[in-house]
C-alpha cells in the first residue's frame, strides 16, 4: 500500500475554458509536511480548491487513503478528515473566538468532546484563551489566522490543506505561526499539506516541497536540493 495519504495523478483543473492547473502529481505522505511553493498567479490555489472538492477537476485522480476522490463535496472531504484553511482566513469575523471555534467543531459527531478540544486548541494558541470573547473581526491578523488554523483542528482532522498561512503577517508572526503548524504536525501527527510564497520561513518545516509555475509542477523533492538549486531559487 501506498504510504501517502493525499494523492494527485495528472490533476487539472481552471475556470470555464481556460485551464490554469495542468497535469500536477502530488503525493503527500503520512505524518509530513508537503509544501507548495510559487508565485502569485501560479495555480497554487486553484490546485487546492481542485483536491478539496471547491473545483471539480477536468482531469485526474485525487485519492485520500487509497480511495478516489475527485470532485467530492467539501463537506464529505471534511467529515472523512480533512480540514482546508482558506487564503485570507476564513473566519467568521461577526462572532467571537469561542463562536468561531464552536463552528470549528460542527461535524463532530460527539459534541460532548467539543470542550476538551477547544483546550487543546487554547493550549496550542494561548492567546485565543484569552481572547475568547473577543469578536473575530477586531483579532489582529496574526491571531486570525491562529483562529483559522484552530477552526480547523477542531474536529481532528487527518490531513490539514492551508492556503498561504503567512499571507499579510509581520516576519515575527509568520514565524510564529510556522512553528504553531510545525507543532501540530509533530504532537498530533497532522500531515499537512501548505501553499507558501514564504521560502525563508516555511521551508525549514517542510518535509518535501513541490514547485508550481504556471500551473504546472516543475520541482519535488527535498527542501536542501531546492536550496541548492541557484536557478530554481532565483524564482523566489
Ligand atoms: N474564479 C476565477 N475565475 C477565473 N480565473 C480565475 C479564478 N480564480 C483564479 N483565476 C485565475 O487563475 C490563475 C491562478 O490563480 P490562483 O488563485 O490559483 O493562483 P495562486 O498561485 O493561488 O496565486 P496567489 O499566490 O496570488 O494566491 C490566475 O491567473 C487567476 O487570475
Ligand atoms: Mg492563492
Amino acid at each position: 500500500m501506498s504510504t501517502a495519504i493525499l494523492e494527485t495523478r495528472g490533476l487539472a483543473a481552471g475556470y470555464g475554458k481556460k485551464q490554469i492547473v495542468h497535469d500536477v502529481d502530488l503525493s503527500l505522505d503520512r505524518g509530513e509536511i508537503l509544501l507548495v511553493l510559487g508565485h502569485n498567479g501560479a495555480g497554487k490555489t486553484t490546485l487546492m480548491r481542485a483536491i478539496f472538492g471547491l473545483l471539480k477537476p477536468t482531469a485526474g485522480e485525487v485519492t485520500y487513503d487509497g480511495k478516489p476522490i475527485a470532485g467530492r463535496a467539501p463537506g464529505d472531504n471534511v467529515a472523512e478528515g480533512i480540514a482546508f484553511v482558506p487564503q485570507g482566513h476564513g473566519i467568521f469575523r461577526t462572532l467571537s473566538v469561542r463562536d468561531n471555534l464552536e463552528l470549528g467543531g460542527f461535524i463532530m459527531a460527539d459534541k460532548t468532546r467539543l470542550p476538551d478540544r477547544m483546550q487543546t486548541i487554547f493550549k496550542l494558541f494561548p492567546i485565543l484563551d484569552e481572547r475568547q470573547q473577543q469578536i473575530g473581526g477586531t483579532l489582529s491578523g496574526g491571531q486570525q489566522q491562529m483562529l483559522a488554523i484552530g477552526m480547523a483542528l477542531m474536529h481532528e482532522p487527518r490531513v490539514v490543506i492551508l492556503d498561504e498561512p503567512s499571507i499579510g503577517l509581520a516576519p515575527n508572526l509568520v514565524d510564529r505561526v510556522m512553528q504553531s503548524i510545525a507543532e501540530i504536525n509533530k504532537s498530533f501527527g497532522t500531515s499537512i499539506l501548505m501553499v507558501e510564497q514564504n521560502v525563508r520561513y516555511s521551508l525549514p518545516i517542510a518535509s518535501r516541497v513541490a514547485v508550481l509555475k504556471a500551473g504546472r509542477k516543475i520541482y519535488d523533492g527535498p527542501p536542501a536540493r531546492l536550496q541548492d538549486d541557484v536557478e530554481l531559487m532565483k524564482l523566489f
